[in-house]
């Protein structure tokens, strides 16, 4: 093991005392400020429909640490996600991951798997969500942010890896309990009767028993042909679901994978690992069994899609994160996925709802997206277009709104008021250019005169660097800890003026979200790992007693123990302060 504790999830309860204090206190709901809430625009439908489900805009998190924990994905939804791709689970639940587990200092790597709570534990985190973005959506205080209303969303499991492990009564009772999570959500109303504020009263909402009812399944980690086929099928069977089959990059065969990232796009210094090539699908199969699981959802009365694409595996040349395999994502997997989508259009005539080709497997996307280029994204056809990697660029979840409001702009501008007439539009326009597809003219762009933001070229910059040794207080206050961790883990209180501190913001750290990804560590300006210098706050004795380093033990909004710091005053005079206690414990 390598030590590190697994993430301990806030309570329900807790959740909504921080939701009720930061409101109260801020203006903000888990350090997402009132301007990155999504709220829609009235003269643009961005709907889609997700294998038949509406969902009110077409982005949302990729699996990942996004999609992990009920505060992340009720982020994910205040910044205008509504499609949310949920972290993979899988039979082993108590994997040891090591760390750092994420780089995105330049492109987009990590070597994370699936979830790291267990089975049960990710049930809850799922429910936890759900119920709170259906308080959220009728709180009298975020109406004003939320428009006409937040529209519909849409829940998407995804499992791996293996038919034994998927058809195990583990992942079974997972996929029972999304499907009808009454057990889990009547003992959670009790928390919601305790929370403060106008929440209370909703104990008794009708909240969804049906958390989600469509699935996607990771074929990651060398899952073969016959095995993918098997899954899909079992999973439509014995539960009933429409599923959707993330393919990987590698399906488009080593050859014009390393022409793409190594010769065309400049990356020299990928080495991408030969030998993954030959574990995973290859293409003519591919086409083969997406063929057969649409013929064979449809004879089932069910749906079916792809999605484009997982990570590529490289090899682990970089010497950050440990291991010797490591996933790339971002910008070069855009032009991989991008190329890939084209090629499968092709050799699928007539079978992928795209432009140009009109079929009923649906295309979902998830490869490099960005504000940039998420119009040029939908234009193919993909429905819908989820991100990992650009979320954990600084700004984090608060850079959704900023992309949806782009989109709607692209399409009022073009004279649209919705998605789909505008995508006949860009598909018209095309052809009209000389290109088959809005697809091809894509591909097309992103491999010729628009491969800069793709290439080596154009994602060489290094995060910013300042001479100077980060400190438990103080530091220059750049805000990025806080926008880039996924698990909303940072957070920041201003300084009080007695308190003898020059920085303007302190930060500090709830140590039970952190999952010591190092993602902080990647973008902090100055020298040192926020996460563990900052201060480590706890709120459960037994996980505080468990681990080692510096950390103070809070109740209440005091502090009731620490250790490895002699800074316990400094510490209970900052949650003290008025917006100090995250958890709204209060101080005496
Ligand atoms: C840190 C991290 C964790 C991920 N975890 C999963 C996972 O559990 N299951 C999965 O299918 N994909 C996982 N992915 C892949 C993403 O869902 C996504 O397909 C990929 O990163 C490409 O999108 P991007 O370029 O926007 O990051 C992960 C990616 C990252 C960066
Ligand atoms: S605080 Fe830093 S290391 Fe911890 S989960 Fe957040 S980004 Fe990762
Ligand atoms: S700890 Fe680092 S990343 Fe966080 S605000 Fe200070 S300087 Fe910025």
């Amino acid at each position: 093991m390598t030590g590190v504790a697994p993430l301990t999830p806030m309570s329900l309860g807790s959740l909504l005392r921080r939701i009720d204090h930061e409101w109260a206190t801020r203006n903000r709901i888990f350090d997402l400020p009132t301007a990155r809430i999504w709220s829609p625009e009235p003269d643009v439908d961005l709907g889609f429909e997700f294998l038949g489900r509406r969902c009110a805009t077409p982005i949302g998190p990729a699996a990942g640490p996004h999609s992990q924990m009920a505060q992340n994905l009720v982020l994910a939804w205040l910044g205008g996600s509504r499609l949310f791709e949920l972290k993979t689970v899988q039979v082993i639940d108590d994997l040891d991951i090591a760390r750092p587990c994420i780089d995105m200092q330049t492109v987009g790597y990590n070597i994370e798997w699936s979830q790291e709570l267990s089975v049960p534990a990710s049930v809850d985190e799922y429910v936890k969500a759900a119920m709170l973005i259906r308080m959220l959506s009728g709180w009298e205080p975020l109406a004003e942010h939320l428009g006409d209303g937040p529209g519909e969303y849409v829940f998407d499991m995804s499992v791996g890896y293996d038919l034994a492990g998927i058809s195990g009564e583990k992942v079974a009772g997972f996929i029972a309990a999304m499907l009808d999570a009454r057990h889990v959500i009547d003992p959670l109303r009790a928390e919601v009767a305790s929370a403060p504020g106008s929440f209370a009263a909703m104990a008794d909402l009708d909240f969804d028993p049906r958390i989600a009812d469509t699935l996607t399944l990771s074929t990651f980690h060398g899952c073969p042909p016959d095995e993918i086929e098997a899954i899909t099928r079992h999973l439509i069977d014995e539960h009933a679901l429409d599923v959707i089959v993330k393919l990987n990059p590698t399906l488009l065969g080593y050859e014009t994978v390393s022409a793409i990232v190594n010769d065309e796009l400049g990356y020299s210094d990928v080495s991408v690992k030969e030998q993954a090539f030959a574990d995973d699908l290859q293409f003519d199969r591919g086409i083969d069994l997406i063929g057969s699981l649409a013929d064979y959802a449809a004879e089932r009365g069910r749906r079916f899609g792809i999605k484009l694409t997982n990570t590529l595996v490289v090899d682990n040349n970089r010497g950050w994160m440990p291991d010797d395999t490591m996933y790339l994502s971002g910008p070069p997997l855009h032009v991989l996925a991008s190329t890939l989508l084209d090629r499968l259009s092709e050799a699928l005539p007539g079978r992928l709802a795209v432009p140009g080709h009109d079929g009923e497997v649906m295309v979902s996307f998830s490869a490099g997206v960005t504000k940039e280029n998420l119009a040029d994204t939908l234009a193919m056809g993909v429905n819908p277009a989820t991100i990992c990697s650009d979320l954990l660029k600084p700004g984090g979840y608060g850079r959704l709104a900023p992309m949806l409001r782009t989109l709607a702009t692209t399409i009022s501008e073009d004279g649209f008021a919705d998605l789909d007439c505008w995508r006949r539009h860009r598909q018209e326009r095309a052809v009209a250019a000389g290109h088959r597809t809005t697809c091809a003219e894509h591909v097309a762009s992103i491999r010729g005169e628009g491969r800069e933001p793709y290439a080596l070229s154009g994602n060489s910059k290094l995060p910013r660097e300042v001479d100077h040794d980060l400190e438990m207080f103080g530091c220059v206050a750049c805000n990025f800890c806080v926008t880039v961790c996924p698990n909303d883990a940072f957070f920041s209180i201003r300084t009080p003026e007695d308190s003898g501190l020059e920085a303007r913001q302190q930060y500090l750290v709830l140590a039970e979200l952190c999952n010591e990804c190092g993602n902080c560590l990647t973008f902090c300006p100055e020298r040192g790992d926020p996460a563990m210098i900052k201060p480590r706050l706890y709120t459960d004795a037994e996980v505080f007693a468990a681990h080692d380093g510096q950390g103070f033990l809070v109740d209440a909004g005091r502090v009731v123990d620490h250790r490895g710091s002699d800074d316990a005053s400094t510490v209970a005079l900052l949650l003290g302060a008025p917006a100090g206690d995250p958890l709204g414990g209060g101080n005496p």
